[in-house]
């Protein structure tokens, strides 16, 4: 049996209801985070928290929670009652319930919704994997954690359909990030280069945290956008995620990367990640 938070009381999953007429229901009108935790230690929270609070501030819905603490003493109630101590939590929060109407009440309360979830082995994805590449169909506001989901899950349908693990999308032939992840590649100079963090993307906690270490460890990052030459020409590439940490890519379209070998950047980040991850368990 799986428990779930809503709007102020544990439920049982196949107990929690929700309103027909919430917005995130009916306009996809919310934010969502997605969290880590290990030994059951939240990973990464205050990151989280800081960008869950200005996609909130973003779509001018009022924050259902007085301070973090709160959230995170609900979220580790959630843990205990779940009997979980290593995965992944999924937090939205939606405008609130109101009769349907695009104009959205002032005084509204938002719904909260907390559930946590286990991925399975990434042994295999670990090893590499393929990409392919695609127009960017989405807004211009990528940058909030928007519950608004439709271009990404149609174009990660796509790729999936055609044997391709993940979609980078392009808006002017630049790559912006990946479908539910970012994009990065290492060029012969061994400079690491990401779409830089604006509009166009969702500026990942993970990213944050692998340029972070990047630094630490005397690499050069650019905060630049790339493109399709960029990747033919590129010595290794790799993509990140809460859900999925650092992941080798050894091939984008028909480019094969590295020899389908997972490059030296690539591996050092993988581990620098984990580590980095490993550390706020005991903090
Ligand atoms: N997705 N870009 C997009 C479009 C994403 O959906 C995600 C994460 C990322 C990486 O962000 P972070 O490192 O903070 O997880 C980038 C989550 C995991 C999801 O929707 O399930």
């Amino acid at each position: 049996m799986s428990f779930c938070y809503i709007n102020g009381f544990y439920k049982n999953n196949i107990d929690a209801q929700i309103s027909v007429e919430d917005r995130g229901f009916n306009f996809s009108d919310g934010v969502y985070e997605v969290m880590g935790f290990r030994n059951g230690k939240l990973l990464n929270f205050d990151k989280h928290m800081y960008r869950l609070c200005k996609s909130l501030i973003n779509l001018q819905i009022s924050k259902p929670f007085s301070n973090p603490n709160s959230l995170k003493i609900i979220i580790y109630h959630l843990l205990k009652l779940n009997d979980v101590n290593d995965g992944f939590l999924y937090l939205q929060i939606t405008r609130g319930t109101a009769k349907r109407n695009h104009l959205f009440p002032s005084n509204i309360k938002p719904n909260v919704v907390i559930f946590t979830f286990s991925k399975g082995s990434l042994d295999k994805i670990k090893k590499g994997v393929n990409v392919a590449l695609t127009e960017d169909q989405r807004w211009m506001r990528c940058d909030i954690k928007s519950i608004s989901l439709l271009a990404n899950v149609l174009d990660k349908q796509k790729g999936h359909e055609s044997g391709f693990f993940e979609v980078w999308q392009l808006r002017k032939n630049l790559i912006t990030e990946g479908t539910t992840s970012n994009a990065f590649i290492v060029n012969k100079k061994s400079h690491i280069y990401t779409h830089p963090k604006n509009n166009f993307i969702l500026g990942g906690v993970t990213r944050d945290c692998v340029i972070e270490l990047a630094l630490k460890n005397k690499l050069k990052v650019i905060e630049k956008a790339f493109n399709i030459d960029d990747i033919r020409k590129c010595n290794e590439a790799f993509l990140t995620s809460t859900t999925l940490g650092v992941i080798p890519i050894i091939k984008i379209e028909d480019t094969i990367i590295n020899k389908k070998k997972i490059g030296l950047i690539t591996k050092t980040l993988m581990k620098k990640l984990d580590d980095y991850l490993n550390k706020q368990i005991y903090e």
